[in-house]
């Protein structure tokens, strides 16, 4: 069979929510994003990690189709996202870094526009609000300005807005970065929730508690994958590894031949009289 005659529903009955195949991103002589592959069944927390600068916000931004890699493919839901990016687009939901809210709209304008964007009717959309204003525990708040609401309330209404289009996929970059650890805590039970409901997730994050409660992790350095496992089996691969903190850490020191811990210079100013 012709893959190009495929009818654009072939993607619903495949196996794996997103695979990678030798995704690469160049900017200029820069390689951010280095020859990656990878696969991630459906229903699976998938955590992406990786430090500052390593390339992870750049693979999202080619999963969901708003850069074009350089080489190598991107299936999401059996859908390429350079082909098909806007059948990606409508099955997947995108919480950015910055968590993409309007600060100088409503909580409730925020998911009109949302709601706008994927152009759910009226009916659909006050339904789904009314649902998503009750997960993210914001009822009596959706009058106010985005912009003044703290930080918890600011991410679980940004993950309101990506789930408004009702996706397959949710794709989360630093969802939790600067929150504090009880809206940290609510927000991961609200992840395990749209995981059991069979919601596929890719999550990055700088907390390895949060990485270690997910089902499969990536550990990104400088553009190029370097492990990939359940954290269970990183942590048990790894000698004398407490946690996937301490794995993560060995990783790089192997990877980069230089040791992570002692590596600054103490202050001599402070003895100065
Ligand atoms: N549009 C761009 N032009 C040039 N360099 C970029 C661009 N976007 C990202 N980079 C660079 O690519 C690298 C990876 O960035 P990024 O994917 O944002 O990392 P992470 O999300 O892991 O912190 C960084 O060195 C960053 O400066
Ligand atoms: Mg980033």
């Amino acid at each position: 069979m012709n893959v190009d005659a495929k009818p654009a529903v072939y993607g619903t009955n495949v196996q794996y929510a997103i695979e990678v195949d030798h995704l690469t991103k160049r900017f200029g002589t820069f390689t951010a994003v280095d020859d990656i592959s990878f696969q991630i069944p459906k229903g699976c927390i998938f955590g992406f990690l990786g430090p500052n600068g390593s390339g992870k916000s750049t693979t999202i931004r080619m999963l969901c189709g708003v850069l074009h890699p350089s080489s190598g493919i991107a299936h999401i839901m059996g859908h390429d996202v350079v082909k098909e990016t806007e059948i990606v687009r409508q099955s997947l939901g995108y919480m950015s870094q910055r968590f993409s809210l309007y600060e100088d709209l409503t909580v409730d304008e925020n998911l009109d526009f949302y709601a706008g964007v994927y152009g759910l009717s009226k009916e659909v959309r006050n339904r789904r609000k009314e649902d998503l204003i009750l997960m993210a525990n914001l009822e009596g708040k959706e009058k106010k300005l985005a912009g003044t609401l703290s930080g918890g309330w600011k991410q679980r209404l940004a993950l309101g807005c990506a789930l408004i289009h009702k996706p397959e996929l949710l794709i989360l970059d630093e969802p939790t970065a600067g929150v504090d650890p009880v809206s940290r805590r609510v927000f991961w039970e609200i992840i395990h929730a749209l995981s059991r409901q069979g919601i596929t997730i890719l999550v990055t994050t700088h907390y390895m508690d949060e990485a270690e409660s997910c089902d499969l992790v990536s550990f990104i350095l400088d553009g190029r994958i370097i492990d990939h496992d359940t954290p269970q089996n990183l942590i048990a691969g790894e000698a004398g590894a407490r946690n996937l903190e301490d794995v993560f850490i060995h990783r790089v020191e192997q990877v980069t031949g230089r040791a992570v811990s002692g590596t600054f210079k103490e202050m001599r100013f402070i003895h100065e009289k």
